[in-house]
């Protein structure tokens, strides 16, 4: 694991979104894993800004999201569908036909699953998955737990992931309390991998990257057996708070 540590989320930002456009830059029919939450939205904000300036063209990109909550309907405008387009999606060049976010109005959501991974598996795998980090340690919706799921999957939201993401949602009982996520194994066949961590709050799961434990009780300490991440975080997430 590579350690990429910032000043601030200004910088993170840009960092991150420097290796997406090399990604596409080298590759330009690249697959893409994406995220949604607060930490990648500046990054995409810089990849939106390139796009515009012609210094990368997602024409020939192909995206798949992280996650999706269960059941919200896609113009929900809590989904991360609705997330996407507003953040991304619309504002680049980016064949809207070419992005893909679990269905959260699936009515088999256990089919939508499956074929997810299948249709991750037939556009030849992810080449670079982004990945935020939850304070718990989940990535995507992989929540701690005894055990964890290798595919796609439907999965319920602990209470402490309710309670963060809140924040997004006029009242706590708004939040949906299962979301559909690719599995631990699904992220894990990505070839590469960039895991965004800014702020005090994630102090405590980024230390815990930065140990030799995997535990299944900090999901992304999984990523240790991957060969190819890299952690890109600022300074509080690294250090704690600064003064
Ligand atoms: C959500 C998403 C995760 C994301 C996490 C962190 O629960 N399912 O993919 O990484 O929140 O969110 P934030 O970036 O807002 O801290």
């Amino acid at each position: 694991m590579r350690v990429v540590i910032c000043e601030n989320y200004e910088e993170m930002s840009k960092q991150a979104a420097k290796l997406v456009i090399s990604q596409v830059n080298l590759k330009p029919n690249s697959i893409l894993g994406l995220a949604t939450g607060s930490t990648p939205i500046g990054m995409y904000d810089k990849l939106i800004e390139a796009n515009k300036k012609g210094e990368v063209d997602f024409s020939e990109v192909t995206t798949f999201n992280l996650d999706e909550y269960y059941p919200l309907s896609a113009d929900n405008d809590q989904s991360y569908h609705y997330f996407m387009n507003e953040h991304l999606f619309s504002k680049t060049n980016i064949p809207f036909e070419r992005t893909h976010v679990p269905d959260g109005e699936a009515a088999n959501p256990e089919k939508e699953c499956e074929e997810y991974d299948k249709k991750i598996d037939a556009a030849g795998g992810i080449d670079l998955q982004i990945l935020g980090i939850g304070q718990n340690g989940h990535i995507g919706f992989n929540e701690p737990d005894k055990n964890l799921i290798a595919g796609t999957h439907l999965t319920g939201l602990t209470d402490s992931t309710i309670e963060a993401n809140s924040r997004f949602f006029e009242k706590k009982e708004d939040v949906p309390t299962k979301a559909l996520t690719m599995g631990i194994a699904s992220i894990l066949k990505s070839k590469k991998i960039i895991i965004m961590a800014n702020g005090a709050a994630k102090h405590e799961v980024v230390s815990a990257l930065m140990t030799p434990d995997i535990t299944t009780d900090i999901p992304a300490t999984m990523l240790k057996v991957h060969s190819d991440v890299v952690v890109i975080c600022d300074k509080e997430a690294f250090y704690g708070k600064q003064n």
